[in-house]
């Protein structure tokens, strides 16, 4: 599949302290197509955000092989290509909602930033609505709650329209009804796109919202097209 997304092949991650070690990602093979809609579903412990660092290039495998083949260069692969929702919400402190929105727009075009201000300020502004946070725009992280810092987390993940979207259980810290309207929301805004969505969550009711079901157990992948099972 030269066309794929990632590819992965025999990919594992262990864990060496001293004497112990924990094999955290065990053989995993699988192939991330354009489009996709994944929920990676597994209790915590699980290896669930191992395996997204690694599809992240966050990470390096401790055996197999990972390559992203339509993505080009994996030194060029963050933020523009692939972006991340992390578990526990990472904004940046100085920067306001909006601020934190812009960042990757703003990272992707340091070249000429002054001649797109007007279009970045409108998609901005776009994503802001899209998620719900228009009222929280020029709101520091520290006055958020958990809950809504992780909305204002999958707005800045998505606002690049990048190829593919890593969420880090994104619904982790919200109630039924709020993490199913942000799941609705980020959906809408993939909807007419190719972009790749990962989810990873230990809630049955995020993983019957996308099309596919990859089960993480003890560090082993199952449910995941393979190039080992291709004929
Ligand atoms: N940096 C680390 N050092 C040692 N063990 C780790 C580290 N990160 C994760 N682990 C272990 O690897 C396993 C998988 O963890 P993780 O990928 O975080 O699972 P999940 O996201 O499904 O909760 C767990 O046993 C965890 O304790
Ligand atoms: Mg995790």
């Amino acid at each position: 599949m030269r066309d794929a997304l990632i590819e992965a092949q025999s990919l594992s991650r262990i864990y060496r302290h001293g004497e112990t070690q924990v094999v955290a990602l065990a053989s995993a093979s699988f192939v991330l197509e354009r489009g996709a809609r994944i929920a990676l579903a597994g209790r915590s412990g699980s290896g669930k955000t191992t395996l997204l660092h690694l599809m992240a290039a966050l990470d390096t495998p401790t055996s197999g092989v990972i390559a992203w083949p339509a993505l080009g260069s994996p030194d060029t692969l963050r933020p523009a290509k692939i972006s991340l929702v992390f578990q526990t919400p990472s904004l940046l402190e100085p920067l306001t909602v909006s601020e934190n929105v812009a960042l990757p727009l703003l990272m992707a075009d340091t070249a000429d930033s002054g001649a797109c201000a007007d279009s970045v300020e409108r998609t901005v502004a776009d994503a802001l609505a899209t998620f719900g946070l228009e009222a929280l725009a020029q709101k520091m992280p520290e006055e958020l709650s958990g809950g809504q810092m992780q909305r204002v987390a999958v707005a800045r993940a998505s606002v690049g329209r990048p190829l593919i979207i890593l969420a880090d259980e994104p619904t982790g810290q919200l109630d039924q009804a709020t993490g199913q309207a942000l799941l609705d929301a980020l959906i809408a805004h993939l909807a007419d796109t190719s972009t790749a969505l990962v989810i990873a969550t230990h809630d049955p009711a995020v993983s019957e919202r996308m099309n596919t079901i990859w089960h993480m157990e003890r560090g082993v992948l199952t449910g995941a097209g393979s190039t080992d099972n291709r004929t």
